[in-house]
């Protein structure tokens, strides 16, 4: 299995940066790079931009034992597969969404003809023993694609967003095809055992597949596919690396310095509906509404880089959580303060260490998320002297890991919250705003040892090793 080289697909690709310089890319790019570094190997998707006129060249970047090989997709293209089907069809309804989903033939046809080009032009860069590793929601096709192409390889497919229950994936039209060409993967991952049992319902109830529940062997037709969680990780070693550095500690410094007297709560999210933002905002309007004395204590820092911005949904959402914030600012700021601050950008990741480890509140609170690597990375981030809270959402797919009990039933880990209470989420911020010294250190030793070592690089042998087991 060592000895295999890796191609891995995916709509996004991290395009490596020079060495020493890696540091603000994500943590599953970083970690697919540093998994091909290993094993050597292709990385093949989109290159992120459009071009009209392709004359159907895959550009190709050769680095150390790794190359990474994309793509520029048509304005058409895009339209259909990116922002069309996969956006505005596939990810709402696998987070639960279908009010916000669209369904359309014509971006349906165009995402299977992107997924026919993907494989068109990843399938000369394959050779015959090597490991094919496809990602996420875009690219569900591709491997029954490039089985039809010829290819014998081991082939497996990893999602990274829930996997919704059955009744809701039937409201997809042709649900049924695309379900039947995932069971071309030879190995299913899913984050969680909660959208791993989801998919096994489908297939028992709508294919009558077979399942071997502890095996998560799938037979249907004459084939068998393994499907099983693995929960992805942070990568802790790079991560820890950047809170090492002055750039961390500086911005640490610059949010204490910023924040003075007051309790620092911190979010940091893409601009998306699944996040639950505006949710979000009404807990803690909720909170200031019932704590009114305590507006000068806590100070709320959101950073939301936008997303998708050409999908509707989320020029609605933006909307919608400018109006929120701007009310509360509004009604609860004096001329020397402001509740909440809202940034619209990005921050490396050297500076997010600092900014997780300056705030002593995070507040994750997803209405539905596969996993969620912030809360984790807000853990990792902190002072084991002195560490802050995580408030997480019981619906991210970290909450598996990160909220626990002890055998008495006493609540350790993060803080549980159900996101769309506005009352659970502001008496949350109560709570973790008094908690004392010694419930905060025995909450984040309930988390550390999950965060440190089922991190990405665990991630990636298990599912490569188990790729590789015949
Ligand atoms: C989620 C998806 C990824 C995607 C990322 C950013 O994490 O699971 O596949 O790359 O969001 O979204 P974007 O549309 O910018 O790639």
């Amino acid at each position: 299995a060592e000895g295999q080289r890796l191609v891995v697909i995916s709509n996004r690709v991290a395009v490596p940066k020079a060495r020493g310089a890696a540091g603000a890319q994500g943590g599953l790019a970083g970690a697919l790079n540093s998994a091909l570094g290993e094993r050597g190997g292709v990385w093949f998707g989109w290159s992120g931009e459009v071009d009209d006129d392709p004359a159907d060249n895959v550009h190709l970047h050769r680095a150390e034992d790794v190359t990474t090989a994309t793509i520029d997709l048509t304005t058409r293209e895009l339209g259909e597969y990116y922002n069309g089907y996969a956006n505005e069809t596939l990810w709402p309804l696998f987070h639960y969404r279908i009010d916000l989903a669209r369904f359309e033939q014509r971006t349906g046809e165009g995402y299977e003809r992107v997924n026919e080009r993907f494989a068109t032009s990843v399938m000369p860069l394959i050779d015959a023993d090597d490991l094919v590793w496809v990602h996420d929601y875009h690219l569900i096709p591709l491997g029954d694609r490039l089985r039809e192409r010829g290819a014998k390889n081991r082939i497996g497919f990893f999602l990274h967003t829930p996997w919704p229950p059955t009744r809701l994936l039937t409201s997809l039209p042709y649900h049924e095809r695309l379900v039947r060409t995932m069971l071309a993967y030879d190995l299913i991952g899913f984050q969680t055992r909660e959208w791993l049992s989801s998919f096994v319902h489908y297939c028992e109830t709508e294919l009558g597949a077979s399942v071997d529940k502890c095996t998560g062997t799938i037979r249907f037709e004459g084939r068998e596919v393994i499907a099983r969680a693995y929960p992805i990780g942070i990568d802790w070693d790079h991560f820890q690396a950047q809170g090492e550095t002055g750039e961390a500690r500086q911005a640490e410094q610059r949010l204490l310095a910023s924040t003075r007297h007051r309790t620092g709560m911190i979010g940091v999210d893409r601009l998306d509906y699944s996040k639950g933002l505006p949710e979000r905002i009404d807990g803690i309007g909720r909170f200031f509404d019932q704590h009114p004395d305590r507006t000068r204590d806590l100070v709320f820092i959101q950073i939301a880089p936008p997303s998708r911005e050409d999908v509707k949904s989320y020029q609605q959402i933006r909307q919608v959580l400018e109006q929120k914030t701007g009310q509360i600012n509004g009604a609860r700021s004096e001329v020397d303060i402001v509740p909440i601050r809202y940034v619209n950008r990005g921050y490396s990741h050297a500076e997010l260490y600092g900014f997780f480890r300056a705030a002593k509140i995070g507040l994750v609170t997803p209405l539905r998320d596969g996993m969620n690597l912030v809360a984790k990375e807000y853990v990792a981030a902190q002072d084991p002297e002195n560490p802050g809270v995580l408030i997480l959402s019981e619906f991210a797919g970290s909450a598996l890991q990160l909220g626990c009990e002890d055998d008495d039933g006493t609540a350790r880990g993060a803080v549980l919250v159900n996101p769309h209470s506005p009352d659970a989420v502001a008496s949350a911020i109560a709570r973790a705003l008094d908690m004392p010294l010694e419930e905060r250190k025995s909450r984040y030793e309930a988390m550390i040892g999950t965060v440190r070592d089922d991190n990405v690089q665990a991630w990636t042998a298990r599912f490569c090793d188990d790729l590789a087991a015949d």
